[in-house]
Protein backbone atom coordinates (compact mmCIF):
# COMPACT_ATOMS: atom_id res chain seq x y z
CA UNK A 1 0.00 0.00 0.00
CA UNK A 2 1.61 3.73 -0.45
CA UNK A 3 2.49 5.95 1.85
CA UNK A 4 -0.63 8.40 3.06
CA UNK A 5 0.20 12.15 1.99
CA UNK A 6 -1.49 14.40 4.06
CA UNK A 7 -2.33 18.01 3.13
CA UNK A 8 -2.52 20.65 6.32
CA UNK A 9 -4.41 23.51 6.29
CA UNK A 10 -3.25 26.04 9.31
CA UNK A 11 -4.15 29.99 9.85
CA UNK A 12 -1.71 30.69 13.12
CA UNK A 13 0.68 28.84 15.55
CA UNK A 14 0.40 25.65 14.47
CA UNK A 15 1.47 23.43 17.55
CA UNK A 16 -1.40 20.37 15.79
CA UNK A 17 0.66 20.58 12.46
CA UNK A 18 4.06 20.09 14.82
CA UNK A 19 2.77 17.25 16.65
CA UNK A 20 1.93 15.43 13.55
CA UNK A 21 5.42 16.78 12.12
CA UNK A 22 6.98 15.07 15.13
CA UNK A 23 4.90 12.09 15.07
CA UNK A 24 5.92 10.99 11.42
CA UNK A 25 9.42 12.22 12.23
CA UNK A 26 9.88 9.62 14.94
CA UNK A 27 7.71 7.10 13.01
CA UNK A 28 5.47 6.34 15.00
CA UNK A 29 3.28 7.35 11.83
CA UNK A 30 3.92 6.04 8.56
CA UNK A 31 2.48 8.81 6.37
CA UNK A 32 4.23 11.94 5.10
CA UNK A 33 3.17 15.72 4.66
CA UNK A 34 3.12 16.92 1.33
CA UNK A 35 2.00 20.27 1.41
CA UNK A 36 0.98 22.82 4.11
CA UNK A 37 -1.75 25.84 3.08
CA UNK A 38 -2.18 28.94 4.91
CA UNK A 39 -4.84 31.56 4.40
CA UNK A 40 -2.39 33.76 6.80
CA UNK A 41 0.93 34.94 5.74
CA UNK A 42 2.23 35.29 9.26
CA UNK A 43 1.08 32.41 10.57
CA UNK A 44 3.89 30.31 12.47
CA UNK A 45 2.85 27.21 10.86
CA UNK A 46 4.62 28.45 7.54
CA UNK A 47 8.17 28.71 10.42
CA UNK A 48 7.49 24.98 10.75
CA UNK A 49 7.23 24.36 6.93
CA UNK A 50 10.36 25.31 6.53
CA UNK A 51 12.39 24.05 9.51
CA UNK A 52 11.21 20.88 8.17
CA UNK A 53 11.84 21.24 5.20
CA UNK A 54 7.54 21.09 4.35
CA UNK A 55 6.33 22.62 0.95
CA UNK A 56 4.32 25.45 1.85
CA UNK A 57 2.09 28.12 -0.23
CA UNK A 58 0.21 30.91 1.41
CA UNK A 59 -3.43 31.37 -0.43
CA UNK A 60 -5.13 34.59 0.50
CA UNK A 61 -9.12 34.62 0.07
CA UNK A 62 -8.98 38.32 -1.08
CA UNK A 63 -7.10 37.01 -4.14
CA UNK A 64 -9.63 35.46 -5.59
CA UNK A 65 -13.44 36.77 -6.55
CA UNK A 66 -15.71 34.71 -4.94
CA UNK A 67 -15.22 32.01 -2.06
CA UNK A 68 -15.47 29.05 -3.78
CA UNK A 69 -12.87 30.31 -6.25
CA UNK A 70 -10.43 30.55 -3.06
CA UNK A 71 -11.71 26.77 -1.99
CA UNK A 72 -11.34 25.64 -5.47
CA UNK A 73 -8.20 26.81 -5.77
CA UNK A 74 -7.07 25.38 -2.25
CA UNK A 75 -8.61 21.96 -3.72
CA UNK A 76 -6.81 22.12 -7.04
CA UNK A 77 -2.93 22.39 -5.16
CA UNK A 78 -3.74 19.40 -2.93
CA UNK A 79 -4.75 17.17 -5.71
CA UNK A 80 -1.69 18.31 -8.17
CA UNK A 81 0.20 16.66 -4.90
CA UNK A 82 -1.86 13.97 -4.90
CA UNK A 83 -3.09 14.17 -0.91
CA UNK A 84 -5.19 11.30 0.45
CA UNK A 85 -6.21 12.76 3.25
CA UNK A 86 -6.52 16.45 4.56
CA UNK A 87 -6.36 17.97 7.85
CA UNK A 88 -7.56 21.39 9.58
CA UNK A 89 -4.91 22.23 11.87
CA UNK A 90 -6.61 25.38 13.72
CA UNK A 91 -7.61 26.75 10.02
CA UNK A 92 -10.13 29.61 11.01
CA UNK A 93 -12.44 28.90 8.14
CA UNK A 94 -15.51 27.46 7.51
CA UNK A 95 -14.63 25.06 4.51
CA UNK A 96 -16.42 25.72 1.33
CA UNK A 97 -18.22 23.27 -0.95
CA UNK A 98 -15.68 22.80 -3.70
CA UNK A 99 -13.16 21.78 -1.32
CA UNK A 100 -15.54 19.43 0.90
CA UNK A 101 -16.88 17.83 -2.32
CA UNK A 102 -12.98 17.18 -3.57
CA UNK A 103 -12.06 15.48 -0.28
CA UNK A 104 -15.35 13.19 0.93
CA UNK A 105 -14.58 11.94 4.29
CA UNK A 106 -11.34 12.48 3.55
CA UNK A 107 -10.71 15.77 5.37
CA UNK A 108 -10.41 15.93 9.21
CA UNK A 109 -10.78 18.75 11.98
CA UNK A 110 -9.45 19.06 15.20
CA UNK A 111 -11.94 21.30 17.90
CA UNK A 112 -11.45 22.51 21.47
CA UNK A 113 -14.34 21.24 22.61
CA UNK A 114 -16.16 17.70 23.21
CA UNK A 115 -18.98 18.26 19.73
CA UNK A 116 -21.57 18.94 19.94
CA UNK A 117 -21.08 21.22 22.49
CA UNK A 118 -19.48 24.85 22.06
CA UNK A 119 -18.65 24.67 18.06
CA UNK A 120 -17.00 27.46 16.14
CA UNK A 121 -14.72 29.85 17.95
CA UNK A 122 -13.21 29.89 21.76
CA UNK A 123 -14.90 26.35 22.11
CA UNK A 124 -12.96 26.64 25.69
CA UNK A 125 -14.01 29.98 26.64
CA UNK A 126 -17.36 28.99 26.04
CA UNK A 127 -17.40 26.00 27.78
CA UNK A 128 -15.58 27.91 30.95
CA UNK A 129 -18.84 30.54 30.88
CA UNK A 130 -21.47 27.55 30.32
CA UNK A 131 -19.47 26.09 33.42
CA UNK A 132 -19.22 22.41 32.40
CA UNK A 133 -16.90 20.07 34.38
CA UNK A 134 -15.94 17.81 31.60
CA UNK A 135 -14.27 19.21 28.73
CA UNK A 136 -11.85 18.36 25.82
CA UNK A 137 -11.47 17.75 22.27
CA UNK A 138 -12.96 16.22 19.62
CA UNK A 139 -11.51 14.95 15.87
CA UNK A 140 -14.13 14.63 12.97
CA UNK A 141 -14.55 14.80 9.42
CA UNK A 142 -15.62 18.07 8.09
CA UNK A 143 -18.68 18.81 6.29
CA UNK A 144 -20.50 21.65 5.39
CA UNK A 145 -21.45 22.82 8.67
CA UNK A 146 -19.43 24.30 11.10
CA UNK A 147 -17.72 21.91 13.76
CA UNK A 148 -20.94 18.91 12.40
CA UNK A 149 -19.30 15.94 10.89
CA UNK A 150 -18.99 12.66 11.94
CA UNK A 151 -17.11 12.17 15.03
CA UNK A 152 -13.84 10.36 14.92
CA UNK A 153 -12.22 10.68 18.46
CA UNK A 154 -12.77 12.47 21.55
CA UNK A 155 -10.66 12.92 24.83
CA UNK A 156 -12.42 14.37 27.63
CA UNK A 157 -10.46 17.11 30.18
CA UNK A 158 -11.51 18.27 33.67
CA UNK A 159 -12.39 21.73 34.33
CA UNK A 160 -10.95 22.70 37.26
CA UNK A 161 -12.70 25.73 39.13
CA UNK A 162 -10.18 28.36 39.34
CA UNK A 163 -9.23 27.40 35.06
CA UNK A 164 -8.90 30.68 33.25
CA UNK A 165 -9.14 30.28 29.30
CA UNK A 166 -5.81 30.42 29.16
CA UNK A 167 -4.84 27.47 31.28
CA UNK A 168 -8.41 25.34 29.99
CA UNK A 169 -6.68 26.12 26.34
CA UNK A 170 -3.25 24.22 27.59
CA UNK A 171 -4.96 21.27 29.32
CA UNK A 172 -6.84 20.32 25.61
CA UNK A 173 -4.17 21.50 23.67
CA UNK A 174 -2.20 19.00 25.32
CA UNK A 175 -4.70 16.09 24.48
CA UNK A 176 -5.52 17.69 21.09
CA UNK A 177 -1.59 16.87 20.17
CA UNK A 178 -2.25 13.05 21.31
CA UNK A 179 -5.48 12.27 19.36
CA UNK A 180 -5.16 14.30 16.51
CA UNK A 181 -1.86 12.33 15.26
CA UNK A 182 -3.56 8.87 16.39
CA UNK A 183 -7.03 9.83 14.53
CA UNK A 184 -4.37 10.13 11.37
CA UNK A 185 -2.62 6.97 11.96
CA UNK A 186 -6.44 5.07 12.16
CA UNK A 187 -7.17 6.32 8.62
CA UNK A 188 -3.83 5.49 7.35
CA UNK A 189 -3.97 2.18 8.97
CA UNK A 190 -7.59 1.89 6.74
CA UNK A 191 -9.30 1.00 10.00
CA UNK A 192 -11.59 3.60 10.00
CA UNK A 193 -15.28 3.31 8.50
CA UNK A 194 -18.11 6.19 7.81
CA UNK A 195 -21.51 5.16 7.95
CA UNK A 196 -23.41 8.35 7.71
CA UNK A 197 -22.97 10.08 11.58
CA UNK A 198 -21.17 7.28 12.80
CA UNK A 199 -17.43 6.45 12.97
CA UNK A 200 -16.74 2.97 13.13
CA UNK A 201 -12.98 2.20 14.19
CA UNK A 202 -11.68 -1.10 13.47
CA UNK A 203 -10.05 -2.69 16.88
CA UNK A 204 -10.58 0.94 18.89
CA UNK A 205 -11.35 1.20 22.26
CA UNK A 206 -11.96 4.89 24.09
CA UNK A 207 -10.62 3.86 27.48
CA UNK A 208 -7.02 3.24 27.01
CA UNK A 209 -6.19 6.15 26.29
CA UNK A 210 -8.83 9.02 26.19
CA UNK A 211 -9.65 9.74 29.60
CA UNK A 212 -6.94 11.59 30.32
CA UNK A 213 -4.48 13.88 32.54
CA UNK A 214 -1.96 14.95 30.09
CA UNK A 215 1.60 14.79 30.62
CA UNK A 216 2.93 14.76 27.26
CA UNK A 217 5.33 18.04 26.70
CA UNK A 218 4.56 21.29 25.12
CA UNK A 219 4.76 21.77 21.85
C1 LIG B 1 -6.44 24.53 18.48
O1 LIG B 1 -6.80 24.61 19.83
C2 LIG B 1 -7.60 23.99 17.65
O2 LIG B 1 -8.35 23.04 18.32
C3 LIG B 1 -8.39 25.26 17.45
O3 LIG B 1 -7.44 26.25 17.20
C4 LIG B 1 -6.23 25.92 17.89
C5 LIG B 1 -5.10 25.92 16.88
O4 LIG B 1 -3.88 25.75 17.53
N1 LIG B 1 -9.32 25.11 16.35
C6 LIG B 1 -10.53 25.62 16.37
O5 LIG B 1 -10.96 26.29 17.28
C7 LIG B 1 -11.34 25.31 15.14
N2 LIG B 1 -12.73 25.63 15.37
P1 LIG B 1 -2.58 25.39 16.71
O6 LIG B 1 -2.49 26.42 15.59
O7 LIG B 1 -1.46 25.57 17.71
O8 LIG B 1 -2.71 24.00 16.20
Amino acid sequence: MSILRIGVLASGRGSNFQSIIDEIESKRLEAEIALLITDNPSAFATERAKKHGIEYLVIRPKEYSSRDDFFAKIAEELKKRDVGLVVLAGFMRIVGKPLIDAFPNRMMNIHPALLPAFPGLHGQRQALEYGVKISGCTVHFVDEGMDTGPIIIQAAVPVFQDDTEESLSERILRCEHKIYPEAIKLFSEGKIKVEGRMVRIKGYTPFDTHIVNPTIKER
